[in-house]
């Protein structure tokens, strides 16, 4: 049972209670992605004029995002039908406290979109999953070749820059993060910067291009170098955010895992190749469309290895949803977990349910089982949730999941999504208990 004790009341926190063994079909509709989402709200901060975002998923992230802009005097709108205007016109604020930033690691945006238009930034470490260290170095890098001076006081970054000067940066790793709070200041530096073993995730073309809508000069994004000749300002602009690659990727998972036909909808397929290669691989059937693929499995699955990389690789965002697909795979798979240095904490919680594993420091060897069984498990950070609740649809008898607010973290209406795919899912909310 999942209860708390606060001031002497038990109290009963929010889960997820899934009962098992449900074939899935029918049609999922895909929101706006998380990782474009959270870069490009406080990208809309560089903008002297109103932005309107459309296919914002509601997510915790967002609001999150949303509440940091407003402290620091944004006027932003949900305007229903998941758009959000956000007028940065009149902020004068560049400091974004620990209180309103640790939430999500995400609000690291917050320094390249402060340097870029104020030439200062006061931005909180960022907090966010809890695997293994998430360090911010390679932005830092790239703020002083920018110009820009750090010094890192009670957990609080402080940057400032007399101005930008473009400048050549070479990553040591492709690096998300730093790519786009690169991209964001030297959207507004002096000069050209080029940006060389850049990450090439789709949300990081996703943010050149809301950026270039605002007036930003950027070529490049998507390729291992940017290059972005700075402007003095930007203007408002309307961007419609792209699909979720993880999100659609986790329901693919989910109707291999649970077994049935089901269709991600509102996805752009060509991001999904790296997983397509995979479900096809371990026995799936799948059949794309313009803006959809259809997924049918028959539940009996091949092993398989899996290595994780940075895109056009296998997505280590997907890689606790995998590992929890192949614990019903007829035999051994192998995952490596390339991007992170310890990426299977939630390994503990499949065990739960019956998942037999091993890690070795970045690997973990599966092996099949015949029968997942329900257990009450907890979510250790947001892909792990998801990983619990596709082992759970596949499980014997109820799973129950706590912690559900890493989950909706990323995911809009989880619920909801896998009840119109016929899955027996339901969400306890908080209640005291006496
Ligand atoms: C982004 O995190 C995503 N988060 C993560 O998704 C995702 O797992 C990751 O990219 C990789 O694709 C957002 O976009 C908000 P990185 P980020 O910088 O930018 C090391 C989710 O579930 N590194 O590409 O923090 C780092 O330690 C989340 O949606 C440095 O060493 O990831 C890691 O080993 C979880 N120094 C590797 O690079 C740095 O300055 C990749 O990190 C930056 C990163």
């Amino acid at each position: 049972m999942y209860y708390t004790v606060e001031k002497g009341v038990r109290k009963q926190m929010e889960h997820l209670v899934i009962t098992g063994q449900k074939q899935l079909s029918g049609e999922v509709f895909i929101s706006g992605a998380k990782n474009a989402v959270v870069a490009i709200i406080p990208a809309a901060i560089m903008a002297k004029g109103k932005c309107v975002i459309e296919n914002l998923p509601y997510i915790e992230d967002v609001r999150s995002l949303v509440d940091t802009l407003t402290n620091i005097g944004a006027v932003c709108e949900f305007t229903g039908d998941n758009s959000l205007i956000i007028d940065s016109s009149n902020i004068e604020k560049y400091c974004a406290t620990y209180e309103s930033v640790k939430k999500i690691r995400a609000s690291y945006y917050l320094m390249g979109a402060f340097l870029g238009r104020f030439k200062k930034a006061e931005v909180a470490m960022p907090g966010g999953c809890n695997f293994g260290t998430r360090p911010i170095d390679q932005h830092l890098r790239g703020f002083k070749a920018l110009g820009a001076e750090y010094t890192i006081q009670h957990g609080v970054v402080k940057l400032s820059a007399e101005k930008l000067t473009g400048s050549h940066i070479y990553l040591d790793m492709p690096s998300v993060g730093a790519t786009i709070n690169i991209m964001l200041a030297a959207s507004m530096a002096e000069g050209v910067t080029l940006i060389e073993n850049a990450a090439k995730e789709p949300h990081i073309v996703d943010t050149a291009n809301f950026l270039n809508m605002l007036g930003a000069k950027i070529k490049g994004a998507g390729t291992d170098v940017i290059k972005i000749t700075g402007v003095s300002e930007l203007h408002g602009a309307e961007y419609m955010i792209i699909p979720d690659q993880i999100e659609a990727g986790t329901y693919m998972i989910a109707a291999a895992m649970a077994g049935g036909d089901v269709t991600v909808r509102n996805i752009i397929p060509k991001h999904m190749d790296p997983l397509s290669a995979k479900l096809q691989e371990i026995g799936c059937m799948l059949y794309e469309g313009d803006d959809s693929i259809r997924v049918v499995s028959t539940g009996n699955l091949l092993p398989t290895t899996v290595k994780t990389m940075a895109y056009p690789g296998f997505p280590t965002d997907l890689q606790p949803q995998m590992t929890a697909l192949l614990c019903a795979a007829n035999g051994t798979s192998i995952l490596t977990e390339n991007v992170w240095e310890n990426r299977f904490q939630y390994i503990n919680e499949l065990k739960r349910l019956g998942g037999n594993i091993t890690v070795e420091g970045r690997v973990a060897v599966v092996e099949g089982v015949r029968q997942l069984m329900g257990a009450e498990v907890n979510a250790t950070d947001l892909r792990a949730g998801a990983a619990l609740v596709i082992a759970g649809l596949a499980a014997k008898g109820t799973t129950t999941i706590g912690n559900v607010k890493y989950i909706d973290r990323g995911y809009e209406k989880i619920e909801h999504k896998l009840r119109a795919i016929g899955a027996d899912v339901k969400r306890v909310g908080e209640k005291n208990i006496g």
